[in-house]
């Protein structure tokens, strides 16, 4: 086990900064998930890690040493990809103990650890399969055990998951939260998938352009993400802006929002009322209800408030007596309101 930790990276391709002074630290095992939209920099950051990318500045330290001048190999890092590739003639347990082998790890040994750790990801049958013979679960496994049988200090997964079916993927999220803590590797996961990051993580940390946006623990950036770009990353979030008044925000209709922190706020999606007839609340917008979405146990309404998309999510029965579209009312609690900074 690990800490992990980056000073100042910078790297650029051309005009690109697909790494932007990157300082973070991934805590000794924990389960640390990055997250951003395509291009944001997460691939670059864990290939910084492994050393298969050297930054133009800035610096990774493993246990507080630098290993800049440590290559790939020596890092003691093991790796999962999103296009991991098995070797297809050889066996299940000849690809996992491929790392041993290389390593002059001795016969009998490499034979009793790869046993173990193909138990570990509960493929302890399947050693002799070919990977032809195994479905994308259980590959996906192969791959897993792989890459811990070396018992690296640092677990870097980049997107590993992402050619799964969803149910599929939902049942390896767990397989691989399983197996991260009973290793009680350092890990470090990527994916473009929030619900995948909110599930399997103790940390999280977003990027955009090269940039930190935002860390920390899943449920404290979550419940109160600072910034708009956060706000609508993580989870579905409605935006007002407008001017501070002493008795709230009034947005550019005219409405006043009593208690409104700050310039700007969000309220989740979860946190807005539709309903028919006008409210009590001391919180309402008149808003148009464009159409309802089924989806299951929860449902969306999309709404259009002065030319601004809105999105309200709901139990089926919280959405009784509206009709498909047209005129509701809009309101929320004041405790409901996330203030942001400008942005
Ligand atoms: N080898 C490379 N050559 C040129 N540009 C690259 C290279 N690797 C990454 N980039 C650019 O750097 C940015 C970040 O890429 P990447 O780290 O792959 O993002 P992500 O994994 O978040 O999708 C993107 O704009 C990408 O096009
Ligand atoms: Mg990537």
């Amino acid at each position: 086990m690990a800490v992990v930790r980056t000073e100042g990276l910078v790297k650029t391709y051309g005009a690109t900064r697909a790494l932007d002074d990157i300082t973070l630290t991934f805590p000794d095992g924990g389960f640390f998930g990055l997250l951003g939209p395509s291009g944001s920099g997460k691939t670059t950051l864990l290939r910084a890690i492994a050393g298969f990318v050297i930054p133009d500045s800035g610096r990774v330290f493993i246990d507080d040493a630098p290993v800049e001048n440590v290559p790939v190999e020596a890092r003691e890092i093991g790796m999962v990809f999103q296009n991991y590739a098995l070797f297809p003639n050889m066996t299940v347990a000849g690809n996992v103990g491929f790392g041993l082998e290389v390593r002059k790890v001795p016969a009998a040994e490499r034979k009793r650890r790869v046993a173990e750790v193909l138990d570990l990801v509960q493929l302890g049958e399947l050693g002799d399969r070919k990977p032809h013979e195994l479905s994308g679960g259980q590959r996906q496994r192969v791959a897993m055990a792989r890459a811990i049988v070396t018992r690296p200090r640092v677990l870097l997964l980049d997107e590993p998951l992402s050619a799964l079916d969803k149910s599929l993927r939902v049942e390896m999220q767990i397989e691989l939260k399983r197996i991260q803590r009973e290793v009680g590797i350092t890990t470090i996961f990527v994916t473009h998938d929030q619900e995948e990051a909110l599930t399997l993580s103790d940390q999280i940390g977003i990027l955009r352009d090269g940039r930190l946006v935002r860390h920390g623990p899943p449920r404290e950036v979550y419940d109160n993400p600072r910034d708009p770009f956060t706000a609508q990353f993580l989870g579905e979030a409605n935006l007002f802006s407008g001017t501070p008044e002493p008795g709230g925000l009034r947005l550019a209709d005219g409405t006043l929002i009593p208690g409104a922190p700050t310039a700007t706020i969000a309220v989740r999606a979860e946190d807005l009322r539709i309903t028919l007839d006008e409210p009590a609340a001391p919180i309402r917008l008149r808003a148009r209800l464009r159409q309802r979405i089924f989806a299951g146990a929860m449902g969306t309404c999309v709404l259009d408030w002065r030319g601004n998309p809105l999105k309200a999510i709901g139990r089926d029965q919280d959405f009784a007596g509206l009709p498909a579209q047209g005129d509701v009312w809009l309101s929320w609690d004041s405790a409901d309101m996330i203030p942001l900074s400008e942005g």
